[in-house]
């Protein structure tokens, strides 16, 4: 069949040149294991861009280096899973331990700081503004800061837009109905959550210092795409980015690593948080 291509017929230097590619845009490591997504994910670009095969798509990025040929082909790359209430341990948390301490340490200013780092299509910040509005919180000054490296996941997670199927994925119905209202086939956010969310691009591989202070930072399901040096140079960022004693929630396959100099792992149940030193 024309147009196909299968993993046999991607060159071995081009599987290296593509590894490169998204390594140094993205930071994202991808095993020799992973060339399979390769094939996956690109074929779809392959077929829009009318060209033969992921070959030729090298062969164009060689040649004409073009940043938005490159920029696809690592968005295409990247894993952007994320639904609402990921973890829930870490929002019963944040519930019982967290928002006490801020009500009794922050009542006077009623100011609160959030970031969720890599925040793919927005579910993790807008679950955090659900509680926080159900903790009735609403009329403090809160603000919660949603950042990717994806221009096109941020796109959707302004909208505040979902889809059945990403609302049926961890939402409680209880929840649905509180804060959001139907939009023709999709679900809309309600604009007392949307109000506190803003949504940025911002590689986590740059300066991340001047984006703080905040009380809460996730940064989950993204470190384990890096290599150490990388993981290491973005936890000692993030932890600039933290008020001291501020709170650090990683995904549950990133709880062991090493950066005792910042952290105090602190474990509550089945959660643990890092606790800025
Ligand atoms: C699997 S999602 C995690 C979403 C959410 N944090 C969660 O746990 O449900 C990983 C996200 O990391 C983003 N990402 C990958 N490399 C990045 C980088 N260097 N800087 C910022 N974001 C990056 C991807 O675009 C993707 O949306």
């Amino acid at each position: 069949m024309q147009n196909q291509t299968t993993a046999a017929d991607i060159h071995i230097d081009n599987y290296k040149y593509l590894q490169k590619q998204v390594y140094s845009l993205s930071g994202i490591v991808l095993d020799a294991d992973k060339h399979y997504l390769f094939e996956n994910r690109l074929t779809p670009i392959v077929r829009q861009m009318g060209l033969g095969s992921i070959n030729d798509l090298c062969a164009l990025l060689r040649a004409t280096g073009t940043p938005e040929i490159g920029r696809k082909v690592v968005e295409a790359m990247t894993t952007n899973e994320t639904y609402f209430f990921r973890e829930p341990a870490q929002y019963d948390l944040i519930r019982s331990v967290l928002l006490p301490r801020l009500r009794t340490e922050k009542g006077d200013l009623k100011r609160l700081r959030f970031w969720s780092g890599a925040s793919s299509t927005g579910q993790e910040a807008y679950t955090l503004a659900m509680i926080l509005l159900d903790e009735g919180l609403g009329d403090w000054d809160i603000r919660i800061l949603g950042t990717d490296f994806s221009s096109n996941v941020l796109e959707r997670a302004r909208t505040g837009k979902y889809q059945q199927l990403e609302v049926n994925r961890g939402l409680p119905a209880s929840v649905l109905v509180r804060h959001f209202r139907r939009s023709g086939m999709d679900w809309q956010i309600s604009e007392a959550a949307r109000r506190m969310v803003r949504f940025e691009p911002i590689d986590l591989r740059r300066s991340l210092r001047a984006l703080g202070p905040f009380d809460l930072v996730f940064l989950r399901n993204v470190l384990i795409y890096f290599d150490a040096e990388t993981k290491k140079n973005i936890l000692k960022e993030v932890h600039s980015t933290l008020f001291r004693g501020g709170w650090l929630f990683l995904g549950g396959a990133e709880m062991n690593f090493d950066a005792e100099t910042w952290f105090e792992k602190q474990t509550f149940g089945s959660a643990a948080v890092y606790v800025a030193r």
